[in-house]
């Protein structure tokens, strides 16, 4: 039987690559299209791989004619808060304008589902335990705002047939229990590699804020494991293609446990049965004390559960795929 090509941006990514792996397993064909700017070629192998930049209008249009996928799983995005606030002009323009442009290809060739990456970080600063899709996004940076901003193109877009899903992820970690592929951002940002990256030199790792109104001070965030993340898009794409549904929805992506940085330390320590050494440092601007989702949306709509967040499970396979420096 001929599989049906989904197109996937940024799918020489972490998240996209993750995800092009298990909709190749549940029977689609994933074509990546991706510039390679933070992504990495030997991530692309189950499909094939486009090389080209979200701006090129014309070469996607022939690309989406070519291929006529059912739908576009669209994670290609800068995704660095702090380089968004050092330049903000780079993430409207890559990730907002990159969109439109990526839209108005897909008009033109008539595909008009798509799947969106969005973020917790279109919520801001918000003061409440657990979140939910309908608090008030209020971002903080420009990473946020242009991801925010994507977001309310995605819902005016409707009026010209667009139906799609916008899936807010938490904190994605871990990595493929097969270790075919894994977490591989230059630089590296993240704080599970960092505090392995930070076992392995013995460096001491910096922490940001131990002040914080959290049970230890240090901020607590939701850990959501990337094969989880991958399993929630092929479950949007089959609600996106078959269901009747409002033609745009957004659903949160986390497990609804919080752990704090100082926890992480804990379990990646016990995982590597190495000590982490610690230098409490000022707070980041803009880093909210918790960020913990409330996803029984998701629970509920598409059928998803988190099967492979324990922080055990996400340690380990970070773990086995080693720090960042073991690539380069
Ligand atoms: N990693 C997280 O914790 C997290 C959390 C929330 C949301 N997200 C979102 O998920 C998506 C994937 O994140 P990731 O961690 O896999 O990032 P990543 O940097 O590993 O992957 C992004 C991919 O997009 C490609 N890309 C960027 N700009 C492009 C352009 N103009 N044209 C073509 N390709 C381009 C890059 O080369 C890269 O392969 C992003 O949209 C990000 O904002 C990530």
């Amino acid at each position: 039987m001929s599989r049906v090509n989904i197109l996937v941006t940024g799918g020489a990514g972490y998240i996209g690559s993750h995800t092009c792996k298990m909709l190749h397993a549940a029977g689609w064909a994933p074509v990546v299209y991706d510039n390679l700017s933070r992504g990495h070629r030997e991530f692309v192998k189950w499909g094939e791989l486009i090389e080209g930049d979200l701006h090129d209008t014309e070469k996607l249009t022939a690309v989406l004619k070519e291929f006529k996928p059912s739908a576009v799983l669209h994670f290609a995005a800068l995704a660095y808060v702090g380089e968004s606030v050092r330049d903000p002009l780079r993430y409207y323009e890559n990730n907002v304008a990159g969109t439109l442009s990526l839209l108005s290809a897909m008009n033109a060739a008539g595909v008009r589902n798509l799947v969106f990456s969005s973020t917790c970080a279109t919520y801001g600063v918000p003061n409440v335990p657990f979140i939910n899709e309908d608090i008030p996004q209020q971002p903080v940076n420009p990473y946020g705002q242009s991801k925010w901003m994507v977001e309310q193109i995605l819902r005016a877009a409707t009026a010209n047939g667009f139906r799609s899903v916008a899936l807010r992820y938490f904190n994605a970690a871990g990595a493929d229990p097969d270790r075919e592929i894994g977490e591989w951002h230059e630089p590296e940002t993240h704080l599970i590699p960092l505090v392995l990256a930070a076992t392995d030199a013995g460096q001491p790792l910096q922490v940001f804020g131990g002040d914080y109104p959290t049970p230890d001070g240090t901020c607590v965030r939701d850990y959501i494991h990337v094969t989880d993340l991958a399993d929630a898009h092929v479950k949007a794409l089959d609600w996106l293609l078959t269901d009747t549904r409002p033609a745009f929805e957004a659903f949160n992506l986390g497990t609804g446990n919080g752990y704090s940085v100082l926890e992480i330390i804990q379990a990646v320590e016990k995982a590597v049965r190495r000590p982490v050494h610690r230098a409490i440092s000022e707070r980041r601007p803009g880093d909210p004390p918790r960020l913990v989702a409330d996803a029984r949306r998701a629970n509920e709509i598409l059928k998803w559960q988190p099967l492979h967040s324990t922080l055990e499970t996400i340690v380990k396979t970070a773990h086995a795929w080693g720090p960042p420096h073991a690539r380069q």
